[in-house]
């Protein structure tokens, strides 16, 4: 069981045994497999693919590396509590963890909701939430629990002795080519969700070119590939594949992200963000237990909004707080009228990266108030000479970095464009 043997298999396209796959992953935590080694075995994967068999191994290879939590048993008022959760393969603008995350758990349900930060283009959730004043991420098992059980809604970091083999390979990946594995990233992601201890999962698989997966072919065999890890596990878990070749709503950036998740919390918002948010809701509620609920009643009730207050406010953050807001802003005109017909995500969220939105290195501070908020969305009107972007920062100096980002990013057209009735493209 030597790593290069093992290696060696995978680059001559052979099936790694259920032996071998933990040697790989346990070695590589605990040190005895080099980064170089595991770095190779990943270019291997990413090359050659592997069976379910051998994803089925790796990912709970990368569970038995550290904790698994137990989320049985939560109860409320001498109720029974089930617990469901999302997850999003993350897109530009995806803010919609923050107000379905309340919804949901405004139903009765419980959804732990364990969290990352953002890396590159994508922003994380817990960098918008850190925007709220107080707010902290930090949540300890116990009183995860006992959030779940009173309030129903938690939004954490997930703590560092789940999946620890994940948080050290995604690493690895992310500096050596080799995130964009079909195998590897269902193994990561579901890793961490049955970690987790979640009953019922529902997946947000993004494709477009703000997404992982650019194409619908690729994105569909990922969610497959999740959809049986999670069955196998005993998570009942669903995906919806939804398109993210436009950001989605109308900002990107952490606070600007939050106030637009409040909006949608308030009973407004942009459509699309309302609409993948119940439509995600309607699915989780249906894992829940709960399948002729329309969820559209709590955004409108203000029910929604009452558990928002709730789980910002038992995180130390303030609910009522103003929002950071960034110290300079530049906007964008229409050079000419016409019908905005395409806005590029992945453009936009790189152009909120540069403005100060998002982090380079792990660790680094990001700034709240950064980002990019566009004055339409697609199939929109918009005047010549009318503002179409505006771009947020404390860093004046990054400006110009920004709008070489956007160089292209949008089209206007002079007819009206066909735009997709929905985001979901289809359900798996
Ligand atoms: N998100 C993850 O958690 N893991 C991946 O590999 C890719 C996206």
């Amino acid at each position: 069981l030597d790593p290069v043997s093992i290696i060696g298999v995978k680059r001559d396209d052979g099936e790694l045994t259920t032996a071998q796959i933990d040697a790989a992953v346990h070695g590589f935590t605990a040190g005895s497999v080099a980064p170089e080694q595991m770095s190779a075995l990943a270019m291997a994967i990413l090359w050659r693919g592997m069976s379910r068999r051998e994803i089925a191994d790796w990912t709970a290879a990368m569970i038995d590396s550290g904790v698994r939590m137990d989320l049985t048993g939560l109860r409320r008022d001498g109720r029974a509590l089930r617990t469901v959760d999302k997850h999003s393969t993350g897109g530009v603008g995806d803010k919609i963890t923050l107000p379905l995350t309340p919804l949901i758990a405004s139903y009765g349900l419980a959804v732990p909701q364990l969290s990352g930060r953002g890396l590159g283009h994508t922003g994380g959730t817990l960098d918008k939430l850190e925007a709220v004043p107080g707010w902290s991420a930090q949540v300890s098992p116990d009183r995860l629990r006992a959030q779940l059980a009173q309030v129903g809604a938690v939004i954490c970091a997930a703590s560092d002795d789940l999946a620890p083999a994940d948080r050290k390979l995604y690493a690895l990946r992310d500096v050596t080519g080799t995130v964009a594995s079909i195998p590897l990233i269902a193994a990561s992601i579901m890793s961490k969700k049955i970690a987790e201890g979640t009953g019922a999962l529902v997946l947000d698989v993004k494709v477009g070119s703000g997404a992982f997966m650019t194409d619908y072919d690729d994105a569909a065999e990922l969610a497959r590939t999740m959809v049986s890890l999670g069955a196998d596990a005993n998570v009942a878990t669903t995906a919806l594949l939804t398109d993210m070749s436009a950001p989605l709503g109308r900002s990107a950036g952490n606070a600007l992200e939050v106030a637009e998740a409040v909006d949608v919390l308030a009973g407004g918002g942009p459509d699309d963000v309302v609409e993948l948010t119940l439509a995600l809701a309607r699915e989780m509620l249906a894992a829940g237990g709960l399948p002729d609920v329309d969820p559209a009643e709590h955004l409108a009730g203000g029910q929604a909004m009452d558990t928002w207050r709730a789980m910002i406010a038992a995180q130390g953050g303030d609910p009522a707080a103003p929002l950071p807001v960034a110290a300079h802003r530049h906007v964008v005109t229409a050079p000419q009228a016409g019908f905005l017909s395409r806005l590029d995500a992945l453009a936009v969220g790189l152009a909120a990266w540069e403005l100060g939105a998002g982090r380079s290195v792990p660790g680094a501070a990001v700034s709240a108030g950064a980002g990019v908020t566009w004055h339409a969305a697609v199939g929109d009107r918009i005047d010549a000479g009318a503002p179409v972007l505006t771009l947020h920062t404390d860093r004046p100096d990054r400006i110009a970095a920004a709008l070489a980002r956007l160089e292209g990013a949008y089209d206007l057209a002079g007819t009206p464009p066909e735009v997709p009735e929905s985001r979901v493209l289809s359900r798996i």
